[in-house]
């Protein structure tokens, strides 16, 4: 099945987030799309799976005009949407989710599991997805629960399957067997859209690429002639560095100091054992690990998000171990939080709200009982300004924003205060290259002046060209150190490091 987009236009209020696009899709084949925060992709995308209704413009399925009234009509076209944001129901299983909203058709009047489950195995067995459809999505790590959602729109017949940044969540081995399953799909004569920020990673899996700026489409090319900085360049529109430039090492002061802590997970689950470090003033300490070898918790720990068992934290020498997370702020402490959603912010507050959410208490802001409103919009619409948050207006919602947006704001919010100590957890995620060199040329300003850094990331790239010294996690300890002043990073050691193989 072939799909073209014709003079695509969508207009939000005062933002034109598509302005006459045309795109062609075509079976057989991955098409990459590329474009800076804000470029109007995931739009482009909801319009194509009939989500939103375009404003002017038309899509045509094998040369045909079409008309989607909502998201049932597009599946129904076979054209399927995986979001970034799942939406799976936790306390379901694989099958009854896959089935969940199919609605009975023709003769046969109802649908039962055993059906479900039968071809949900033949989908399986088709892709190579390898999921049990009788696991429940709340035991499934976040790669598997995104090819349950690859198995929804399969189950629907699509022939045109739209990921929006599938790989941002993902391991670097899950991303392996993620690219594995797409070639699998192409190579059964199904069309895929595939969004990314990574410029390798469109390389490695397209087949052409469009890139968008603006909203609109800017240019168009072979993935085998192109290199990342010609992508690069494409995207933004001006060179693109991606080395970090960082001032001498000069080390001060320990600021944070962790004594032999433990945490458990919610079933006592020991996540963190027996961890000691420090952080010094003027370092970045980069924490590196596979998922899931206890860093989220080490850092809620470190942030007052979850409880110590055992051992000590000390901040700035006070003892912050069972402190709230708000005399840890006051202390200055920044969190950029890994699952913004989560803990960064509230999709339903105005930027300007957001902007102020962990400060809006303190004396610039408030004289008691009032808030400084006048203040509060000032200083959101300068971070705003400073960190290139792509809105008309700071009332906006925070939901309105695009991904990377909302990432911009909650890390403006951090990093634009006073602080001490920096605790950044996948910082970039979902960020164009043009905001990955700004942000990281931030963190290493905090650094420069003085702050103390803490990088945890599932980029080992991003950790290595940031840090002055790494840790690594494993099976919720401290199992290696790494010195990068001394001489450049053995990314070889770190990575058996983190596979648990021993020095
Ligand atoms: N529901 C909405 N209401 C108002 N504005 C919106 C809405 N959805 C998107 N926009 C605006 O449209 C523009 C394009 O957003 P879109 O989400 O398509 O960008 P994107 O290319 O997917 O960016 P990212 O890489 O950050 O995900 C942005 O300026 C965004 O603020
Ligand atoms: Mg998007």
């Amino acid at each position: 099945m072939d799909v073209e987009l014709r003079g695509i236009t969508k207009r939000f209020g005062p933002v034109t987030a598509n302005d006459n696009v045309n795109l062609t899709i075509r079976a057989g084949e991955v098409l990459g799309l590329l474009g800076e925060n804000g470029a109007g992709k995931s739009t482009m995308m909801n319009i194509l799976s009939g989500l939103y209704a375009p404003d002017e413009g038309e899509i045509l399925i094998d040369g045909k005009p079409v008309r989607f009234e909502g998201p049932g009509d597009g599946i129904a076209a076979g054209i399927g949407m995986v979001h970034q944001h799942f939406m799976l129901v936790p306390v379901f299983t694989v099958a009854e989710n896959v089935i969940l909203g199919v609605e009975p058709t023709g003769r046969l009047d109802y649908l039962d599991i055993a059906t479900a489950r039968r071809q949900v195995r033949d989908i399986n067995e088709k892709y190579g997805l390898q999921v049990n459809p009788d696991a429940l999505i709340e035991d499934l790590p976040v790669g598997i629960q995104q090819r349950v959602e690859i198995l929804k729109v399969l189950f629907r017949s699509a022939e045109v399957l739209i990921l929006d940044e599938p790989t941002a969540v993902l391991t670097p081995q899950e991303v392996e067997e993620f690219f594995g399953i797409v070639k699998s799909l192409r190579d059964a004569g199904k069309a895929v859209v595939f969004i990314t920020h990574k410029l390798h990673e469109i390389l490695a899996i397209s087949d052409r690429i469009n890139v968008l700026r603006g909203g609109r489409i800017t240019g168009e090319g072979d993935p085998k002639s192109l290199t990342e900085n010609q992508l690069a360049e494409m995207m933004v529109g001006r060179p693109v560095s991606f080395d970090v430039a960082r001032g001498p090492f000069k080390p001060g002061d320990t600021l944070l100091e962790v004594n032999d802590i433990v945490v458990l997970r919610d079933n006592d689950e020991v996540a963190v054992d027996h961890v000691s470090f420090h952080v010094r003033s003027g370092e970045v300490v980069g924490i590196a690990g596979v998922q899931g070898n206890g860093q989220s918790e080490l850092i809620e720990a470190l942030t007052g998000l979850m409880h110590v068992s055992s051992g000590e934290i000390d901040f700035l020498d006070n003892d912050i171990t069972h402190a709230s997370v708000r005399e840890r702020h006051r202390l200055g402490m920044a969190h950029i939080p890994e699952d913004r959603h989560k803990s960064g912010m509230i999709g339903n507050f105005t930027i300007y709200e957001n902007m102020v959410l962990d400060s809006y208490y303190e004396d610039r802001f408030s004289n008691g009982p009032n808030i400084k409103w006048p203040e509060v919009l000032r200083t959101a619409a300068q971070y705003a300004i400073d960190f290139d948050v792509r809105t008309p207006s700071v009332y906006l919602k925070a939901d309105n924003l695009s991904g990377g947006n909302q990432q911009k704001m909650v890390v403006a919010r951090e990093l634009e205060r006073v602080t001490k100590l920096v605790i950044a957890s996948q910082p970039t995620r979902g960020l164009d290259v043009g905001s990955i060199e700004y942000i990281h040329g931030r963190l290493m300003n905090s650094r420069d002046e003085g702050d103390g850094v803490i990088i945890v990331s599932s980029e080992l790239d991003e950790i290595m060209s940031l840090s002055d010294r790494v840790l690594v996690m494993f099976d919720g300890r401290i199992v290696a150190e790494f010195d990068a002043i001394a001489g450049p990073l053995d990314k070889n050691a770190i990575g058996l490091a983190m596979a648990g193989v021993a020095a």
